[in-house]
């Protein structure tokens, strides 16, 4: 059964649209915890337009469940991420440009640079994991970067709609096979939501889901415990087939 990793950037973003200490994200997490969620994922960017270096330490020394650091691969992130000890990190890429992470890690393209930040990161003991598109170069590069994990993009999968939708559905399903046969571990995430999630929940090899804007969005009418013990409930016991349900 796939666990919920809670990305809690949204509650920052409120909070830094005002540059004022409310809401705040550690309390938020706090109550994600209460409602379920089996780890936190925060995303410290290089422009810290949301997350701050305050966040991550204050998460570290709160969480009951696990923290997943998501970062891009820098040389200040990395001694960020060495000196708080997250219990994995999820190496993106980034853009100052856009909204929100927009695709997955060239892994092939960038294989020596990613190899030694992995390295670095895993001989420290911290775990790491890739996101990535669902592709085969870019797992087995992956696999040779040294990561543990990868996570697997569903954006396109969220993004799609009927016949196309089922034949993302068809690659991520595919991508848990060939990631897992390269002995890694998976995850998933990126727009999944109340909607769609279910399909990428009971895919094969599938171990964590990380979901935020739909969840925080939920929560502004019921309340952050209640987002996420409901999005929980589906992960844990999803329909097999609701895509035309
Ligand atoms: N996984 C990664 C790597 C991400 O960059 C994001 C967005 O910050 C998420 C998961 C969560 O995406 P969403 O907010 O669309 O659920």
């Amino acid at each position: 059964m796939a666990s919920l990793g809670i990305n809690i950037d949204h509650i920052a973003t409120l909070r830094q649209a005002r540059r004022t200490v409310e809401p705040d994200p550690v309390q938020y997490a706090l109550l994600a915890e209460l409602g379920g969620a089996d780890g936190i994922t925060a995303h410290l960017r290089e422009d810290r337009r949301h997350i701050q270096d305050r966040d991550i330490e204050l998460l570290r020394a709160t969480l009951r469940s696990r923290l997943n650091l998501e970062m891009a691969a820098t040389e200040e992130m990395v001694s960020i991420a060495l000196r708080v000890m997250p219990d994995m990190v999820t190496l993106v890429p980034e853009q100052r440009q856009e909204v929100t992470t927009e695709g997955g890690l060239d892994v092939l393209a960038n294989l020596e640079a990613l190899r030694r930040d992995v390295d670095r990161l895993q001989e420290g003991g911290v775990p790491v994991s890739l996101f990535v598109d669902a592709e085969l170069p870019q797992l087995e590069a992956s696999r040779r970067c040294g990561a543990r994990w990868v996570e697997l993009h569903t954006g396109c999968y969220a993004a799609a709609r009927g016949p196309r939708q089922v034949r993302e559905l068809a690659r991520l399903s595919s991508g848990c096979r060939i990631a897992a046969a390269l002995g890694l571990r998976v995850n998933a995430g990126h727009g999944l939501t109340y909607r769609n999630v279910e399909p990428v929940a009971g895919l094969p090899h599938m171990e964590e889901l990380n979901i935020g804007h739909t969840v925080i969005a939920r929560s502004v009418a019921v309340g952050l415990t209640q987002a996420v013990r409901e999005l929980k409930a589906l992960i844990q016991n999803p329909r097999s087939d609701p895509l035309f349900g």
